[in-house]
């Protein structure tokens, strides 16, 4: 009952009330750089085996609130957890990233299960609800999946690539298979951010990592459609769900994106054109964003500066400060403490 009566900040710039003193939070705030992660980490076993275990993706999940304050905690997981949920092999080697079972020829794609199995990722509905309880109640819970295409780039190409361009060439070659990957990565989304939400997230956010690797048309069908496909799905069971898209790359193609998928909110990484921003987007919805997280490790006043141009560019609008994208492990603790104060002194 009183949890209702306090304001969160964040979601009220989502809800279209700009804030004098932006929100913030960090992509990636829960990571190798924090000392009390690597710890966790190597407490829980392999990057999966802390996924999967709900008290220790909580706890790494909190880390980052109790140590900077932040107005959104978002919940401990992977994009890759869908595939696995879908019944593929999915496995984080130590210093290389993820590895599946490659899905990149029509045969293949015939043996992708069409349904996924949510019991599979019971412990993060349960890491969500122990947050909920955990969290100060003007703090946010941010859920989140990847896009359908960013998660089809792995399942195609079974790693990450420097461009991802696997899936880009399979689209071309089998655009019938390639659609199969998307149609289940769609549907499959909609059922676990649902769950998401029942479980305790205020808000939902759609990585799009690799969005800006694909030229205008495909957007359109491979970036653009099935985000809205996802935003319909689940604003027809839950009306009013508010939800952040991230299609990182998008340049000028960000008003057509918010325009088309219905997004509340859109994340921008640190090459967006902030004029466009301003007045084909943030006139719309609110800007997340962008800070350039190579910042974090250079420090200094190359780091004042470039949160004195994100404020400059997006403060006078709905804006919720954060990163263009993550933050990296050799980023420093000292850094981030001197973005959260600048941030947190400034009076828009
Ligand atoms: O933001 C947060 O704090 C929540 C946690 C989160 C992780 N991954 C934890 C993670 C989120 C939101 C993601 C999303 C994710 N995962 C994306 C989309 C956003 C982005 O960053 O581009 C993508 C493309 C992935 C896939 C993925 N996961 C890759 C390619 C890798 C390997 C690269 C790397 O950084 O090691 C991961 C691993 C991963 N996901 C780590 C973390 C903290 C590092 C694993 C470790 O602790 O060893």
């Amino acid at each position: 009952m009183t949890q209702n009566l306090v304001t969160k900040p964040f979601m009220e710039v989502l809800s279209g009330n700009r804030q004098a003193s932006p929100p913030m939070w960090m992509m990636r705030q829960a990571g190798r750089y924090l000392p009390e992660y690597r710890a966790t980490r190597a407490q829980a076993g392999s990057f999966l085996d802390l996924c999967f275990n709900a008290e220790l993706a909580a706890e790494v999940t909190l880390q980052p609130i109790r140590r900077f304050g932040f107005d959104a905690a978002i919940i401990f997981s992977d994009i890759l957890v869908v595939p696995y949920a879908l019944g593929r092999s999915v496995r984080f080697e130590v210093g290389e990233g993820p590895r599946l079972d490659p899905l990149n020829s029509p045969d293949l794609v015939g043996t992708l299960n069409s349904a996924i199995d949510l019991s599979k990722l019971e412990p993060v509905f349960e890491a969500l609800r122990i947050v909920r309880r955990e969290l100060k109640p003007e703090t946010t819970l941010i859920g989140f999946c990847g896009s359908p295409f960013t998660v089809a780039t792995y399942m195609v190409a079974g790693q990450g690539t420097s461009d991802q361009h696997p899936a880009r060439l399979m689209a071309y070659q089998h655009p019938g298979a390639f659609a199969k990957i998307i149609d289940v990565l769609v549907e499959s989304s909609i059922q676990y951010l649902l769950k998401q939400l029942d479980a305790g997230a205020d808000v939902l956010q759609i990585f799009d990592t690799w969005a800006g690797i694909l030229p205008p048309r495909e957007f359109e069908k491979w970036c653009i459609e099935p985000t809205r496909r996802i935003v319909e799905g689940i604003r027809k069971v839950k009306p009013g769900t508010k939800i952040i898209g991230f299609p990182r790359g998008a340049g000028a193609l960000l008003p057509a994106f918010i325009e088309r998928t219905g997004v509340d909110a859109v994340s921008i990484d640190w090459t967006a054109e902030p004029k466009l921003v301003r007045e084909q987007v943030q006139t719309k919805v609110a800007v997340q964003g962008n800070l350039d997280p190579l910042l974090l490790i250079a420090g200094g006043s190359a780091l004042d500066e470039g949160v004195d141009e994100v404020l400059k560019n997006f403060s006078s609008g709905r804006h919720i400060f954060n990163l263009g994208h993550g933050i990296t492990p050799d980023a420093s603790i000292a850094h981030v403490e001197q973005m959260v104060k600048r941030v947190r002194d400034y009076k828009g």
